[in-house]
């Protein structure tokens, strides 16, 4: 019986061998349940990509195992999509041929019935009415904003009815207003498809405001650090990111950050040096 959607048990991703060998997973234990909107935070380095990776099937573990309802997974499935941060649109196709044409659909294009067709050709009209794109299902990708083109990505992404979305900081390269936007469109998606997310992002208060958990891994080895509930409603709201315990939380999530990265002992020493050399300055003046 499966009682989780997703569950890495004693994963293990090593690359390259001998001296140069790099530990990107140790021994990291997750599991996820069905309609859980979980985010991977931690600094450059700790194998949020090669994580996420793996559960896509894209990477092969070096050891442990991802389930998927109970069952291992070795290799891409139509039940899970991926988006990443660069829009990875076909550039010569308009919207609509971009939704359309997904790689999760070339899995189940065996035995399709015209009335496959149909409802795949319903599908991504409904997906553009969604995704607020329904005014430029004819466009090409050149012609839209970085905001619009990621919501094209998304829409091909849901194409195929993907039980699990895997995203790759996937607003990573967009201003903050248009993230703001993309956020609540994203948590929109969640409830009414009822997915399961597992979302990279570099941004705690991004991290926060979409998940119902937050995993912190820590760099050298890539590892799970710390789980943290956030305590805010399922339901969320813009002006939430305002409240104490969301300001308290982000702030402990990023010490945490900066602890595990390494870069603290850094600027602590970069301090010590620049005290050392103001003081000598002092004494020779
Ligand atoms: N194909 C690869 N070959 C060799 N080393 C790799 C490969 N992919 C990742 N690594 C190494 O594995 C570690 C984890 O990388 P990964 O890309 O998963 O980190 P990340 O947390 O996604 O970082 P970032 O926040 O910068 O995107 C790093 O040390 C990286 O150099
Ligand atoms: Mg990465």
């Amino acid at each position: 019986m499966a009682h989780h959607k997703i569950e890495c048990r004693g994963l293990f991703k090593h690359f390259g061998e001998g001296p140069r060998r790099v530990t990107a997973l140790q021994d990291v234990d997750l599991a996820i349940a069905d309609n859980e909107f979980v985010t991977l935070v931690g600094a450059s380095g700790c194998g949020k990509s090669t994580l996420l990776r793996t559960l896509a099937g894209l990477e092969q573990r070096s050891q442990g195992e991802v389930l998927v309802d109970g069952r291992p997974v070795f290799a891409p499935g139509p039940e899970r999509a991926m988006v990443f941060q660069h829009y990875s649109l076909y550039p010569w196709l308009s919207v609509i041929g971009n939704i359309k044409f997904s790689r999760q659909l070339a899995w189940q294009a065996r035995d399709r019935s015209s009335s496959d067709v149909e409802a795949a050709a319903g599908r991504a009209d409904a997906l553009l009415r969604l995704m607020g794109l329904s005014a430029s299902a004819q466009a090409y990708p050149s012609q839209l904003s970085g905001g619009m083109q990621q919501r094209v990505a998304i829409a091909r992404a849901l194409m195929s009815r993907p039980q699990i979305l895997l995203m790759d900081e996937p607003f990573g390269a967009l201003d903050a207003q248009t993230r703001e936007v993309m956020h609540d469109l994203i948590l929109h998606v969640h409830r009414l498809e009822r997915t399961t997310v597992v979302f990279v992002t570099h941004d705690v208060e991004e991290a926060l405001y979409l998940g119902h958990r937050v995993v912190l891994m820590a760099p050298r080895p890539g590892r799970v650090d710390t789980i943290y509930e956030v305590p805010l409603p399922a339901r969320r709201e813009q002006r939430m990111k305002l409240a104490p315990e969301f300001l308290a939380l982000k702030g402990r999530i990023l010490e945490r950050i900066r602890e595990t990265s390494g870069m603290k002992t850094d600027l602590e020493q970069l301090e010590r040096l620049t005290r050392a050399a103001e003081g000598a300055k002092e004494s020779t003046t």
